[in-house]
């Protein structure tokens, strides 16, 4: 039960205890189970590759289009726009070769309201239009056509890294209209729609890509993304080879995992508890991001209401007598959770968050709920640990090395406010890819700043091929003269 000599409740077990600690069982994954689901994942991961299992995959291992990290001599000025996280948020971005540096400007975060989230994609688009046209009068920017890297963080089939066609709605979203069709399309139309100012190029990315790529620019080792937030998923460095569905042989390109997807088939039936089963049920997208549904931000909080709920009915609890907020959906919100968990003042907080939920405790409810939320963060630590475990022994098994040294960028509220959901991540992968010697980055806006460097790969790579088609050229014209 992770915490040892700081848990108050190996200081007095009682019969109370004892009972919670059974329903508490079915989110304790050991090791060896850890393993096996890691191996889980990697079957799924071959078969979201292959060309021919591909559409059946529930781990959908999207190419991105992305086929180098940056090489620090990328520079110039880009707008970028990351739709997906806690808000959507429009950016400048200065990228400075100079000093391998990516400055963000400025920038303004938009609300997304939920009428919004759940609307038309034409509402969606108009909205994000209007808020980039507000960002730009006050940037004074509008006559300009800057070029502009867009971090969209849902499940997309990139057909070129201009064309991405959204799969489905992840997360909190489910606009008609848009699934099938090309995001970068809708978002032009809208900006077209209004007529008052352009874009130029533009290049989209998922949320670990651009986190990837932003902690890239600094450390040219960094060949993974990963984001554990509102929602997690992770994309890596991956041979070509490999990946079927695209043609060429050589060099690599960046994988969007879609790890979120895991479990979609049915295979996690055995590590799901009751629990999961509800929040999957009662969310907008059921049978949807089963993996995710275990893990993220999104969901870690309504996992711990309803063990509390339960815990409540079957008078374990505050006496048995629940309250009107805590049988609410949502009123649990996962930042209870990193509030709870805090070192010093987790107990105090925990007994403020249960008074404002209406809920009469004692001191022994209050070290409970603290059991229940250490035990809910750290499973999806502990099952985060085990997908990128998956990720970096396959990268050193492509290379065919004994031991890997690589860098993961990583970003998420989940991972960067949950006061000990990094270590436990870290010490689990340690175990589980003894191998490999991992860095972990974290990324300050990193899909905003990513997203501009993505689009700054692409200009650079589009130069030297300009370059090498004139100069192909060149020896041709000079062929033909002799
Ligand atoms: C969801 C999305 C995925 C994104 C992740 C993190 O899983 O499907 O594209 O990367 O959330 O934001």
């Amino acid at each position: 039960f992770g915490r040892k000599c700081d848990s108050p409740l190996q200081r007095t077990p009682n019969k109370q205890e004892v009972k919670v600690k059974k329903y508490l069982k079915p989110f304790l994954l050991s090791q060896e189970k850890l393993q096996e689901i890691s191996a889980r994942l990697k079957k799924n991961m071959i078969q979201g590759l292959g060309k021919h299992t591909h559409h059946k995959a529930p781990v959908k291992m999207l190419p991105t289009f992305v086929r180098a990290t940056p090489d620090g001599t990328e520079k110039g000025d880009f707008l970028a726009l990351d739709l997906g996280g806690t808000n959507f948020r429009v950016l400048y971005v200065r990228v400075m070769e100079e000093e391998q540096k990516v400055l963000k400007m400025d920038s303004q975060i938009c609300a997304i309201p939920q009428d919004i989230m759940r609307g038309t994609g034409e509402q969606l688009f108009d909205h994000i239009a209007a808020c980039l046209a507000d960002f730009l009068d006050s940037q004074n920017l509008k006559g300009q056509t800057l070029p502009l890297g867009f971090t969209f963080s849902f499940p997309c089939e990139q057909i070129e890294i201009d064309k991405s066609i959204l799969i489905h709605w992840t997360k909190g979203f489910s606009c008609s209209e848009v699934e099938g069709k090309d995001v970068v399309k809708l978002l032009r139309d809208a900006i077209h729609r209004r007529a008052d100012y352009d874009i130029g190029s533009v290049a989209m990315v998922n949320d670990t890509v651009g986190t990837m790529m932003s902690c890239g620019y600094k450390d040219q080792s960094c060949e993974i993304g990963m984001i554990i937030g509102t929602g997690t998923n992770a994309c890596y460095m991956e041979e070509m080879k490999n990946v079927k569905r695209v043609e060429g042989e050589d060099g690599r390109m960046c994988i969007n995992t879609e790890w979120g997807g895991f479990g979609d088939d049915g295979s996690l039936e055995d590590i799901q508890t009751q629990f999961d089963v509800v929040v999957d049920k009662t969310s907008i997208n059921p049978g949807i991001h089963i993996f995710e549904k275990m893990i993220s931000g999104m969901y870690l909080g309504e996992i711990v209401r309803l063990l509390l709920v339960k815990l409540t009915e079957d008078k374990l609890l505050f006496k048995g007598k629940t309250s009107e907020a805590l049988l609410t959906p949502g009123r649990f919100e996962t930042r209870f959770i990193s509030e709870i968990e805090e070192q010093d003042r987790g107990l105090k907080n925990c007994q403020n968050i249960l008074t404002e939920l209406g809920l009469k405790w004692d001191s022994v409810d209050v070290r409970l709920v603290r059991l229940v939320c250490d035990t809910v963060s750290i499973r999806s630590a502990h099952l985060c640990a085990a997908a990128l475990a998956t990720i970096v022994n396959r990268i050193r098994e492509n290379r065919g090395l004994d031991y890997l040294k690589t860098t993961v960028g990583v970003d998420g509220t989940v991972y960067r406010k949950h006061p000990n959901f990094s270590d436990k991540l870290q010490a689990m992968v340690h175990r589980l890819a003894p191998n490999c010697s991992i860095t972990f980055l974290v990324s300050e806006d990193g899909s905003g700043k990513g997203a501009a460097m993505v689009t700054a790969v692409a200009q650079r790579q589009a130069l030297s091929h300009l370059l090498e088609d004139s100069d192909s050229d060149r020896k041709e014209d000079e062929e033909e003269d002799k």
